[in-house]
């Protein structure tokens, strides 16, 4: 129990110490960039860098409080909910709407009406959102991502497939794990995204499964046991 106790704590420290290291060299840019920003003329090379590091520090804490939150989640004993789905991916397409127009990424769908599980929506739609920003992130401009869902008598399932940089044996491995990023991340990111849809569908007790190949795209299946009401 000791022993125990002492781990999480060790995890914990490691985990705070990540974060901070993290948060510590983009407001040190912005420090810089601040004290050289000729404001009269307004370099607009400093700014642009300032609001990208703003931008990264607030993705940041916003995982951050995401993951503080899980721990007092509801371990399995969540209340069933009845979910429409056509609220779910209206609010997803307007969250990656930007983001696909510039990067000219067609984002198809189709799903049933509803859905009946036993896991808050905000949860769904962080677990989606995840797995979503990452098809688009190490995708090329101009390819396709297809979301589907589709109930069968004991399951619902969704997958995102995309046709993006795909991954290794090795890089799928350890895609969950906290602070995880292939060395061939070019794009911006913290490698906390996926650890966080995978502590939300062990909590939930959904199933997640990643197939992937190099060069050619990803598939993520999100396995939920059919409820009714
Ligand atoms: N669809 C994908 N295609 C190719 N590589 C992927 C895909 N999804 C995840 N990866 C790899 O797994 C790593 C971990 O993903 P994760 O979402 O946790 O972190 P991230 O996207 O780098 O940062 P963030 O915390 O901002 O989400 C990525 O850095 C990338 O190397
Ligand atoms: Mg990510």
């Amino acid at each position: 129990m000791i022993k125990r106790l002492k781990d999480m704590n060790d995890r914990q420290q490691e985990f705070i110490a990540n974060a901070s290291h993290e948060l510590k060299t983009p407001l040190t840019r912005i420090v810089s960039s601040l004290e050289i920003i000729d404001f009269t003329k307004q370099s607009k090379r400093e700014i642009e860098l300032i609001k990208s590091d703003v931008f990264y520090i607030d993705d940041l804490l916003d995982k951050l409080l995401v993951l503080t939150k899980l721990k007092d989640a509801n371990n399995g004993n969540s209340p069933l909910r009845l979910i429409k789905m056509e609220t779910v991916f209206s609010r997803i397409n307007k969250m990656f709407k930007q983001k696909l127009e510039d990067k000219k990424i067609k984002l198809t769908t189709s799903y049933p009406q509803t859905l009946v599980i036993a896991m808050p929506v905000q949860y769904l739609e962080i677990i989606v959102s995840n797995i979503l920003s990452n098809s688009i992130k190490y995708s090329a401009a101009g390819k396709t991502i297809a979301i589907t869902v589709k109930k069968d008598q004991n399951n619902s399932v969704m997958e995102i497939v995309d046709q993006g940089i795909g991954m290794s044996q090795e890089e799928t491995r350890q895609m969950f794990d906290r602070f995880y990023r292939s060395k061939r991340s070019r794009e911006s990111g913290h490698g906390i995204g996926l650890s966080i849809v995978k502590e939300i569908c062990d909590i939930y007790k959904v199933a997640v499964k990643v197939d992937s190949e190099l060069g050619k795209g990803t598939i993520v299946t999100l396995t939920f046991k059919n409820h009714t009401t």
